[in-house]
């Protein structure tokens, strides 16, 4: 009996917190769907010079293929929601994701300027907030790339869409290049 009035308190303790931070942060850890996630890793280039950074990393799904796939790129994903954070922690530890560094702070207070490519899955409000720092930080030459929302007033060098019931797409910026020319939708 006193295991299970600790388990609902547990479950009570775990809601709350991530309802908290889902109002801090004005979204909650909601994973990137498996589908959209083979679109976006498909989107990114094979190599990359620099490091890798994941602005609001949920419960991991983006970031540890992310180290996976650039094994020689430090990987640096940040989440503010202790949940999440921890649960990516443990997954760390059992996986081997030794370029992966998880951070639970707030990624506003991370410097950009070694960026080859910040990938977010944020809402509209994020990217507003987020675009000045984008542009005052990252090098020239530096991918982004957003699930679902667009960078406002940038213009992406290309946009996938995944074909889902919600008709995701994923937009890919270049620094310096946001003033080019829309690019034709792929996929
Ligand atoms: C929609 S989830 C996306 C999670 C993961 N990137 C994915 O695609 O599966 C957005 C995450 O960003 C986190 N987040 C939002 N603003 C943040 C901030 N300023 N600093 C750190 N994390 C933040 C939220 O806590 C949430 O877990």
């Amino acid at each position: 009996m006193i295991w299970m009035l600790a388990l609902v308190a547990c479950g009570v303790l775990a809601m709350l917190s991530i309802g908290a931070y889902t109002l801090r942060t004005g979204i909650s850890p909601m994973p990137t769907t498996p589908r959209v996630r083979r679109v976006l890793l498909n989107a990114l280039p094979a190599r990359l010079e620099g490091a890798v950074y994941e602005l609001g990393a949920g419960w991991g799904t983006l970031a540890f293929p992310l180290a996976r796939r650039y094994p020689g790129c430090p990987v640096l994903a940040y989440e503010l929601s202790p949940l999440p954070w921890l649960w990516c922690r443990l997954r760390q530890a059992l996986a081997r994701a030794p370029n992966l560094a998880l951070r639970r702070k707030d990624f506003h207070r991370a410097h950009l300027g070694d960026a080859a490519l910040v990938v977010c899955y944020l809402y509209p409000e994020g990217m507003e907030r987020l675009r000045p720092k984008l542009e005052a930080e990252l090098p020239i030459g530096a991918l982004v790339v957003s699930n679902t929302f667009a960078v406002p007033g940038w213009s992406p060098v290309a946009v996938h869409r995944v074909g889902d019931l919600w008709a995701s797409r994923i937009y890919v910026y270049q620094a310096n290049r946001r003033r080019s020319q829309p690019a034709p939708e792929a996929g």
